[in-house]
């Protein structure tokens, strides 16, 4: 199910058909039109900041399987996602997937958590990517991998992955009921958030001593981390001013520095936000989602919900506030930013730029280049102010085909440092290898956006690429999407 009035990408003869279609649709995306390979090429620049080093441009972004146990550890479909992160030549790998630290933050059962084998489980898990990295590359000089530390928060699901356990903040006037939750359910305590805190200090402690070069405190996504900077409506030690909400992170790399002074810490950031969407009840039939719209908040304005949103208009960015929030990341002595948008809950064009929605999500509201665009820029400004952070932007598989030439375009024009692949690497592990060798990519492996990948943890299925993937595509789990797809839809 798609929207047809979106032009498939794959379609386009080559990369000046995509500048003229950009062009035609009015969106500023730098994109070259030859791609420049070998040591030459600017994606194979290696970054010195500091006393970080990385060999090239290409970073893999965390992503999360549904296929550890039930106890928190991985599974050989963990380990082989992890291999191919280490195969794709990329010389970040950002935090490999969210890693819960306790269970009750775990997003779904078989998320990865910190339990009482975690150093030896993710110690293999780190030595089986460098080894696939080393064996396909040649060298594992340059090489940065960090491990990505979350709680969910409001998308906390530990134990059923369909029965929410959210741990909320503060009460939100659109999401609860997304959620059920009314007004007598409980809010996280100032004590509780300490508790977390020293959860967060002990899995940092863990990767430390597992062979981590680095954590992220992730703040995205809706997840907790993330909910803290727009909890305006709280109150106590960890609501209402900007110092209050930026508490969390402070003593989350404060209490690291006492246990692992010498780990580094970086912070991936949803640097804006909307307001939730849903589809348009007027455009949707049953199975059939409409087109996204946001939720009414005419009602709600001063929009006091949101954290990098325009509180008169929170459909629009408004960057005050996240500026104020890498200023503080910078004065916290983290270099390390990984810049994402919204959520994929509650508002997944934004997050994830697709043609064909998840299961839970709507028909795109909008040409989905004008959200790649959007996050690119918005990373651009952010990268302008910030000339010394190293910063990764994401949202680039949606380019498909022209990826690679967008991508050489936005490093060699000092739009990012670092491109970020999420989906594409779970379809086509080579990309970042086939553009540095100037081998070409593999057209029939690229990511189309189809979203399985999304749409299969939200039927309680692992995630991974079931339409281009073969250890998926031929799976009895992608028998039983396409059953579910096809009830859905009464196809
Ligand atoms: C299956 C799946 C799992 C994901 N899990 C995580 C995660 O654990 N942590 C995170 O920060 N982002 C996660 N993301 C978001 C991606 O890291 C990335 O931001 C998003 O897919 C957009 O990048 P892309 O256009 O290259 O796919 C996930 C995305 C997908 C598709
Ligand atoms: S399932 Fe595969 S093709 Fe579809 S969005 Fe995910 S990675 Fe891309």
């Amino acid at each position: 199910m798609t929207d047809r009035s979106f032009l498939h990408l794959g379609g386009l003869r080559d990369v000046q058909a995509f500048q003229r279609h950009l062009q035609k649709l009015q969106i500023s995306i730098p994109c070259d039109p030859y791609l420049v390979s070998g040591d030459a090429s600017p994606l194979a620049q290696p970054l010195r900041r500091g006393n970080i080093t990385l060999g090239n441009r290409f970073a893999i972004h965390p992503m999360e399987g549904w296929d550890g146990t039930v106890d928190g550890r991985p599974t050989e479909a963990t380990f082989r996602r992890w291999r191919h992160f280490g195969a794709s030549g990329a010389k970040l790998i950002w935090g490999g997937e969210a890693v819960a630290v306790c269970h009750e933050g775990r997003a779904n059962p078989n998320q990865l958590a910190i339990g009482p084998h975690a150093i030896d489980d993710l110690s293999r898990l780190r030595e089986a990517l460098v080894e696939e990295h080393n064996r396909v590359v040649g060298s594992i000089a340059d090489l940065m991998i960090g491990l990505q530390l979350t709680h969910s928060g409001r998308y906390s699901r530990p134990n059923i992955y369909d029965r929410p356990e959210p741990r909320i903040l503060y009460r939100h006037p659109l999401l609860d009921k997304r959620l059920g939750i009314d007004n007598e359910y409980p809010i996280l305590t100032d004590g509780e958030i300490r508790q977390i805190i020293e959860s967060f200090q002990r899995a940092a402690q863990v990767a430390h001593e597992a062979g981590f070069d680095f954590v992220d405190i992730k703040h995205c996504h809706g997840y907790l981390g993330h909910e803290f900077l727009s909890a305006h409506t709280r109150a106590g030690d960890y609501g209402g001013s900007f110092e209050n909400r930026t508490r969390f992170l402070r003593e989350v790399v404060t209490s690291i520095d006492d246990v692992a002074p010498s780990l580094t810490v970086g912070v991936r950031l949803s640097a804006f936000d909307t307001v939730p969407f849903r589809p348009d009840s007027k455009r949707s039939s049953p199975g059939k989602p409409g087109p996204g719209v946001p939720e009414p908040f005419a009602a709600l304005l001063p929009y006091r919900w949101g954290f990098g949103v325009n509180i008169h208009n929170p459909i629009e960015p408004d960057l005050t506030e996240p500026v104020q929030f890498l200023s503080l990341v910078e004065e916290l002595g983290i270099r390390l930013v990984n810049l994402s948008a919204g959520s994929p809950y509650y508002n997944p064009h934004l997050q994830r730029p697709a043609l064909y929605p998840p299961s839970d999500g709507y028909l795109a509201p909008e040409e989905p280049l004008r959200g790649v665009a959007q996050q690119m820029q918005v990373t651009r400004t952010l990268k302008r102010q910030f000339p010394h952070l190293i910063m990764v932007g994401s949202a680039y598989t949606y380019l498909q085909d022209f990826l690679p030439h967008v991508a050489q375009a936005a490093v060699r024009e000092g739009w990012v440092d670092c491109v970020g692949l999420g989906r594409m690497v779970l379809a086509c592990p080579t990309l970042p290898l086939d553009v540095i060798s100037g081998r070409g990519v593999q057209r029939k492996q690229l990511c189309r956006t189809f979203s399985d990948c999304t749409t299969a943890p939200r039927a309680g299925l692992p995630s991974g690429c079931y339409p281009l993937d073969p250890h998926y595509k031929e799976s009895e789990e992608a028998a039983v999407l396409k059953r579910l797809k096809r009830r859905r839809t009464g196809d």
